[in-house]
């Protein structure tokens, strides 16, 4: 084996695959989608590693689809769809749907948990006082615009007394959500609260439990912080939350 295939093997090993299918005697091996030894594939081994979502090993890598031919009509039919949905209850105590709002080609997205009192008048999403928080991380902190990125939760209404989305209204609305990030195929992805991250990770583990590390997304990067909502209640947790957006700036501007 030549030092190439044993780095390539070793690489697979590393990103949890176990076992290649063996090459047919007489025909050419079809050629592999591993891991290249590229700086970017080895920052993907390092994610792998850290921990993928395990629901989502059979999902493909976002970057190995074709890109969505028209990412904004593709959002606007998302949005369109969101504001007809009735595939959950919560279509009936909903005042608006919250699609979510952005830059179509942003390069950070920032996944929450459901629209709040604010949002679920508005038809937008972080627009009271937790919004007013997470503006300014962006603003304030990231030294962007709100509209330089894209804003969006788990659930797209709201749930009655602002309680935790039960599971069955997350997975009803977990389509629109990977419709959302496959359209805009971001650098990165950053997910406020347990919520954003038990549907991206499809991990139950409590937030501080996964916090400083880089997890994975179907190959996008994803970084878990604390809910700015929490962050009113906590602001001695803002500190590891800016740790953990630096961490994206970080990601965006490598990607
Ligand atoms: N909290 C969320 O998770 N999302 C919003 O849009 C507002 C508050």
């Amino acid at each position: 084996m030549d030092p190439s295939q044993e780095r390539l093997l070793r690489s697979m090993h590393a990103a949890g695959v176990r076992r290649m299918p063996a090459p047919r005697a007489g025909r050419p091996a079809p050629p592999q989608p591993g891991p290249r030894a590229t700086p970017a594939a080895a920052a993907q081994r390092e994610r792998a590693v850290s921990g993928s979502a395990p629901g989502l090993f059979a999902a493909p890598r976002l970057a190995s689809l074709p890109p969505v031919a028209d990412p904004e009509a593709e959002l606007a039919a998302v949005a369109r769809e969101v504001e007809a949905c009735r595939a959950c209850k919560l279509c009936g105590t909903r005042t608006r749907a919250v699609p979510g709002e952005g830059a179509t080609r942003a390069r950070i997205v920032f996944v929450g948990e459901g629209p709040g009192a604010d949002e679920d008048r508005t038809g937008r999403p972080f627009v009271g006082r937790a919004g007013q928080l997470l503006d300014d991380i962006i603003v304030k902190g990231m030294q962007l615009q709100r509209a330089d990125v894209f804003i969006c939760n788990v659930v797209k209404c709201r749930p009655p007394g602002n309680r935790v989305p039960e599971p069955d209204e997350a997975e009803a609305c977990a389509g629109f959500l990977d419709r959302q990030l496959a359209a805009i195929r971001p650098a990165v992805i950053c997910a406020l609260g347990a919520t954003a991250v038990r549907r991206l990770l499809r991990d139950d583990r409590p937030l501080g439990a996964l916090r400083g590390r880089t997890w994975d997304y179907r190959g996008v990067p994803v970084i878990a912080t604390y809910h700015p909502a929490y962050l009113l209640r906590n602001p001695s947790a803002k500190v590891q939350t800016w740790q953990d957006i630096r961490r994206v700036m970080e990601l965006a501007r490598k990607a």
